[in-house]
């Protein structure tokens, strides 16, 4: 159960206590072997291949960062990175590690009765796992799960990994061990393992929900068991009876094998998306351990953001049956609006992956992998094995109604490659195929999507940018004034940065040197604005803010001229922006001269004259 999903409040003082009974080293050792050099500690990044070790942990500063892939912040930002937890995640799991309790005065009485009944959910979930577990690995009832999982080439192993159970004939074998521990059958029944016997039945009371069935539990990514799955094992109906939905298991919430799947996701760089349970098992078991699956429901958007969290591209791969492919093009709709790269397997001779694992083995397994198909192309097969397109006014339709598809893709290369297959497939023009879909591109506003330090040739010719070679665009920074951000001022605001974070006691000159808002990098300007209200670091921000943050504090810092980098970084950015006020100067008396306004063109350049003066 994902209890720390909920909770999204954490005091300042609580994470501050924790931040200060945590040792970063410590925390990034168990992920990352660290080697000591001077004052900061090294190793291999794990968020990105590297052989040479350029990933620095400061313990001085409790800070990581890599200098080869620019990524870094606290200890918290690392556990958010490395687990892919939330910030609030996070802090929890530390304040647990480091015995911080979590102030439970600061909720509400209603927050600390969901609390309540969400750690009751929790602890039953544990013990009914592990009373299913160990009936299907050693008691005798267990043997017709145990011959049922052996036939389909489950080992012990695999049962241990996936928490696998299951349970026995009867109506009552959970309802007895659970009230042997405290729990009554009134519990269960809320929790979603027993069932009330109705009105007119005599016997009254309370009965097992799941009865002769092999089990899968539902795992979160703390190996938690939030509900269960449990199969017959013939061909009775209903096949699968699942837990019911409840305030603290949300189906279209999880995804199945996500325990597992989260790092294997991360690893493998997609996510491979099936249909089934036995599917998931058995991929995983076949070195697929980023294969997940919805729990016996449509793909549902929350799903779609949950892969999103840690990957964007999925491999749809579902049984290949009509069912499937129908849910295939509706799942793929979705994964598309969430904005991920989609493509989709099929498997021939098998009616899922289980089966085809088994039938033909890992080595065809991923010869068919390899032979996906994008998913334009996917429903493009899929319409035309329908019904072909007989004349051109049928090949336009077509065209129409897989344009939404191709107007989603962001690369202009990736849109082309479509644009360009489907004018060969129908025997048209690129030129008209082109034309068709632009005809249906709705009029959006274009977003400039800078990259992040992109860097390009200096354009200015402005004196005190002379010796600046590089221009940097920042993410974020909207005009006006203008995205650039030139390279000197971009060191000088860093340098005010690190002298800042060094001592607070510099913020009262900068401030009446330049004010609280002339900060070009909006990043910057975030660091400085918390600086300012708060007077030290923020725990929490975004990724990229703490990266930033990381990386000035490693900066190289002469202590003995703090003094004079002060002043030197005050005086460029001043006169940088007396600079642009000239530049804009000009660009409004070119404007005047222009529509003939001769009188203000020449006040302007007075104005000029003057500025330009001064600044000699
Ligand atoms: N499912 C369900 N309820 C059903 C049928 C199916 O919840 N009555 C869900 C289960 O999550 C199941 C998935 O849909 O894993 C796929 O269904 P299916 O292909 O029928 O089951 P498999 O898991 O492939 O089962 P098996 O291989 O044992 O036939
Ligand atoms: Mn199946």
């Amino acid at each position: 159960m994902d209890n720390r999903l909920h909770q999204e409040f954490m005091p300042e003082e609580v994470i501050e206590e924790v931040r200060s009974r945590t040792d970063i080293v410590e925390v990034i050792s168990e992920y990352v072997s660290l080697q000591r050099k001077g004052k900061n500690y090294l190793g291999l990044c794990p968020f990105h291949g590297e052989k040479t070790p350029s990933f620095t942990v400061t313990p001085e500063k409790q800070m990581f960062y890599c200098f080869g892939c620019n990524v870094g912040g606290n200890v918290f930002s690392f556990l958010m990175k490395r687990e892919n937890w939330t910030f609030v995640e996070s802090v929890q799991s530390l304040a647990a590690r480091y015995g911080v309790s979590l102030p439970e005065k600061e909720l509400s009485p209603r927050e600390r009765e969901v609390n309540r009944r969400r750690r009751r959910f929790e602890e039953i979930h544990e013990l009914a796992t592990n009373y299913f577990h160990d009936l299907l690995i050693k008691a005798p009832e267990g043997e017709p799960g145990r011959l049922y999982f052996a036939k389909r080439g489950v080992d012990l192993e695999t049962m241990k990994r996936f928490r696998l159970g299951y349970a026995p004939e009867g109506w009552n074998g959970l309802i007895n061990y659970m009230q042997e521990r405290g729990v009554q059958p009134h519990e269960l029944a809320e929790n979603g393992l027993a069932l009330e016997r109705g009105a007119q039945d005599k016997r009254g009371g309370f009965y097992d929900r799941f009865r002769n069935r092999v089990l899968f539990s539902i795992l979160d990514r703390r190996n938690h068991t939030i509900g269960f799955g449990g199969r017959v094992l013939d061909d009775s109906l209903p096949k699968y009876l699942n837990s019911p939905e409840s305030t603290f298991f949300n189906k279209g919430h999880h995804l199945y094998g996500m325990h597992r799947g989260h790092q294997g996701i991360r690893d493998k760089g997609f996510a491979l998306l099936v249909e089934g349970y036995m599917d998931v098992i058995a991929l995983q078991n076949a070195s697929y351990p980023n294969a997940v699956a919805s729990l016996g429901t449509a793909l549902t958007r929350d799903q779609a953001k949950l892969l999103r969290r840690y990957t964007q591209h999925v491999v749809l791969l579902y049984d290949s049956d009509e069912a499937g492919i129908q849910a295939t093009l509706r799942g793929g709709e979705i994964l598309r609006d969430a904005g991920m790269r989609l493509d989709v397997a099929t498997l021939t001779g098998a009616k899922d992956p289980d089966e085809f694992l088994k039938r033909y083995g890992v080595e065809d397994f991923q010869k068919a992998l390899s032979q996906v198909l994008t998913y334009v192309e996917f429903k493009y097969r899929t319409i035309v094995k329908e019904a072909p397109p007989h004349n051109i006014q049928e090949k336009a339709e077509l065209v129409v109604q897989l344009a939404p598809d191709i107007l989603k893709v962001r690369s202009p290369i990736e849109r082309e490659g479509y644009e360009r297959f489907l004018s060969l497939e129908l025997g048209l023009t690129l030129e008209a195929v082109q034309r068709e879909i632009a005809r249906l591109e709705q009029k959006k506003p274009k977003n400039v999507d800078l990259k992040e330090y992109s860097q390009q040739k200096q354009v200015s010719s402005g004196k005190n940018r002379d010796n600046i070679k590089d221009v940097i665009f920042c993410k974020g920074d909207t005009p006006p004034p203008s995205p650039t951000v030139y390279l000197g001022v971009y060191r000088a605001e860093r340098m005010l940065l690190r002298l800042l974070i060094e001592d607070i006691s510099n913020l009262p000159k900068i401030k009446e040197k330049l004010g609280e808002s002339f900060w070009k990098v909006s990043d910057h300007q975030q660091i400085f604005d918390y600086l300012n209200q708060e007077g030290r670091l923020p725990a929490h921000s975004e990724e990229t803010v703490q990266s930033r943050l990381a990386s000035l504090l490693l900066e190289e810092l002469d202590i003995s001229q703090t003094e004079r980098l002060l002043e030197d970084c005050i005086k460029g950015i001043l006169s940088t922006q007396e600079e642009e006020r000239v530049e804009d100067l000009q660009a409004r008396m070119a404007a005047l001269e222009k529509s003939g306004d001769m009188a203000g063109a020449m006040a302007l350049l007075k104005e000029i004259g003057e500025r330009l003066k001064r600044g000699e």
